[in-house]
């Protein structure tokens, strides 16, 4: 807990912020001014009357009143200066093609898009599913729906049928946006296919618009399957569409994420606050410079791909590095000869990715130069301290930063993070970001003692901050602002420390969320998945420490009565949660049992079972029944 790394003279020297202390004292003084001088850098139609409006706490307000669309910021003002020309995106497939777009370029292809979706009838404040592989198109798509006033709902491409039909239906989606498949590990994942069941379960959808990807065949429906590139080349696709007005607060997207209950919430962002949170914590961060090339590694169906592969950098004007496939393929020196072949100079990545690469050794990355690295970023899930020195020293070459940014699909940015000037911790997120002010309490809401294990809170609202749960504002309250409700407080779900220095040490989820590679999942979304299979009566699923992935999910299974266990059935519930939630939330491992512990009020006490697989004292078992 003591080693201390100083940045190089030269990071402190050219960095965007140069006195942490003053400007964070300067935010929690006056929180409206600060925000206010980060918005006044965008573009708005129409200014702001009030920078937060917090007379409906917890349903928080930024800049009401004022009138911008994010793409004005992402794309449009750009146009107006010599970043026109400058490249926006450097993508490359897993094959090996490449693509580049300028920022005209990719005005153009929005733009295209944009009309395209206007002709199919996309209106304002209707949500878009997207559901794609990581190709320039999904970005495409993301922006075009937010430039007409829209809203997209994003799903990760690794998701299954079940998962991606419960999310089109929630936001009742009548339009659809996929692709044929994707190319992973050499394989195509065959994404329609998914896409043409889950369309089947979903009353609402009339329009699929389909990218060819990798060309194979696939199955299209008369008068509701449309290729992207047919569309592309029609009249309709315009290159001239004017950036649709919207309100500071109208809806940007929801994106959803797992939670205590079986069903994913759909958080929400609007465009004004979020621009401006995006934005600024990229800027500052990762000290953003013009001549940079980012590398946000993260797929865009989760938040750090919205915030930090999509929003942040375009509306910072930064030329970003987008890959489709695995990183190891076909060998493990797959990213970083890419970092080497485009400068690649700050590259930001999961904990997970960066333990599973480094398995291989350095001779992968010693093969390359990756001397264009200036700054290096880690999200997700807390990095251990082996995996941060190796990251640190093989692939930063030992004068790179680690930004260990701690933040939630909740918050929309970073909020516990270094700054380049920030000494560092192996393992902590070390400060809060402006405007940020963060707590480790007790049950009761009492600050806990220097290096005490506590309950991370959130004290200030900030612009990024969700503006609630998609059709159900009761949960919203219930699930972050209920527990602290007389302090006003928001409820991490996280369990930290703060140390004697004030360094913030996140230690990982104290409810029923699982980190699994650095992906959310929920307990209850994968007992769900379980109890559909006929065999079985009753489920518990736990995390448990896994050397590359963080956690791995094991579970406990009751059978049906008169059913016996056997390998076979074993494989079937695997699978079983693979089809109902996707390959990521499959078990490591499935463990058949006669009862589960319980509380006298039938909850199940998931504690207990992890402390009895772990090894470890079951602790307090007063309230437990069986
Ligand atoms: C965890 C991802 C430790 C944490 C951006 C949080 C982290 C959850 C870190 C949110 C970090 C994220 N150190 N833990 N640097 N970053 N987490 O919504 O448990 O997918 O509550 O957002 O990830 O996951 P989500």
């Amino acid at each position: 807990m003591n080693e201390l790394y100083h940045p190089p003279r030269h990071i402190v020297r050219n960095a965007n912020v140069k006195d942490y202390e003053a400007l964070y004292q300067r935010s929690m003084e006056d929180p409206e001014g600060f925000w206010a001088d980060e918005a006044k850098k965008l573009k708005w139609t129409r200014k702001w009357n009030k920078v937060l409006d917090d007379s409906n706490k917890p349903f928080y307000k930024w800049f009401a009143g004022g009138k911008m669309n994010i793409i004005q910021n992402a794309i449009d003002r750009h146009l107006e200066t010599w970043r026109r020309n400058k490249l926006a995106i450097i993508w490359e497939g897993e094959p090996g093609d490449v693509r580049t777009m300028s920022y005209h370029a990719l005005n153009r292809e929005v733009s295209k898009f944009a009309n395209v979706l206007k002709a199919m009838g996309v209106k304002k404040g209707e949500i878009v599913t997207i559901y794609m592989p990581q190709i320039p198109e999904l970005v495409i798509a993301m922006l075009a729906v937010a430039k007409i006033g829209a809203a997209h709902s994003v799903v990760y491409g690794g998701f299954s049928t079940e998962a991606l039909a419960a999310r089109i239906d929630d936001a009742k989606s009548r339009v659809l946006l996929t692709a044929d498949g994707g190319f992973r590990r050499g394989k195509i994942t065959d994404l329609k296919s998914i896409a043409n069941d889950a369309i089947q379960r979903s009353p609402t959808l009339e329009v699929c618009i389909c990218v060819k990807r990798t060309g194979h065949d696939v199955y299209m429906e008369n008068d509701r399957d449309f290729w992207y590139h047919d569309l592309m080349n029609l009249p309709i696709a315009s290159p001239n569409c004017a950036t649709e007005v919207t309100d500071a607060e109208d809806l940007l997207f929801i994106l959803y994420t797992s939670g205590t209950t079986g069903k994913p919430k759909g958080l929400m962002h609007t465009h004004g606050g979020y621009a401006v949170y995006t934005s600024t914590t990229h800027k500052y961060v990762f000290d953003i410079k013009d001549e940079d090339r980012w590398w946000c590694a993260a797929d865009p169906g989760w938040v750090t791909g919205h915030s930090y592969l999509v929003y942040g950098p375009l509306i910072n004007g930064t030329t970003l590095m987008m890959y489709e496939g695995a990183p190891n393929h076909p060998y493990p020196n797959r990213w970083w000869s890419m970092v080497e072949k485009y400068g690649i100079t700050v590259m930001y990545t999961s904990p997970t990715a960066i333990r599973g690469l480094m398995r291989f050794g350095d001779q992968w990355p010693k093969r390359h130069d990756l001397s264009s690295l200036r700054l290096l970023g880690s999200v997700g899930e807390p990095i251990n301290p082996e995996a941060w020195r190796w990251y640190h020293s093989v692939i930063g070459g030992g004068n790179c930063p680690i930004m260990d940014t701690w933040w939630q699909t909740e918050t929309g940015g970073h909020m516990i993070t270094p700054l380049p000037i920030t000494p560092l911790k192996p393992g902590s997120a070390t400060k809060p970001f402006f405007g940020v002010a963060v707590g480790v309490v007790d049950e009761n809401g009492a600050e806990v003692a220097a290096g005490e294990e506590g309950k991370l809170v959130i004290k200030t609202p900030t612009p990024g901050m969700a503006r609630g749960i998609w059709g159900d504002p009761d949960r919203y309250v219930e699930t972050y602002w209920k527990d602290y409700a007389d302090k006003g407080w928001y409820k991490a779900g996280d369990s930290a420390r703060i140390d004697e220095d004030g360094y913030v040490w996140v230690i990982g989820r104290i409810d029923d969320v699982i980190k699994v590679s650095g992906y959310r999942l929920g307990t209850a979304e994968v007992e769900s998945a379980l109890v559909t299979h006929p065999k079985v009566a009753e489920a518990a699923a736990i995390a448990i420490p896994h050397e590359v992935k963080g956690n791995a999910i094991h579970v406990y299974v009751i059978l049906r009565q008169g059913i016996t266990p056997d390998k076979a059935l074993e494989e079937e519930l695997r699978e079983t949660v693979g089809r109902e939630i996707g390959p990521i939330a499959k078990p490591d491992k499935v463990i058949f049992a006669e009862s589960l512990p319980k509380t006298r009020s039938g909850k199940i006490m998931r504690r207990v079972l992890k402390a009895r697989a772990m090894g470890q004292d079951v602790g307090d078992i007063s309230t437990l029944e069986e």
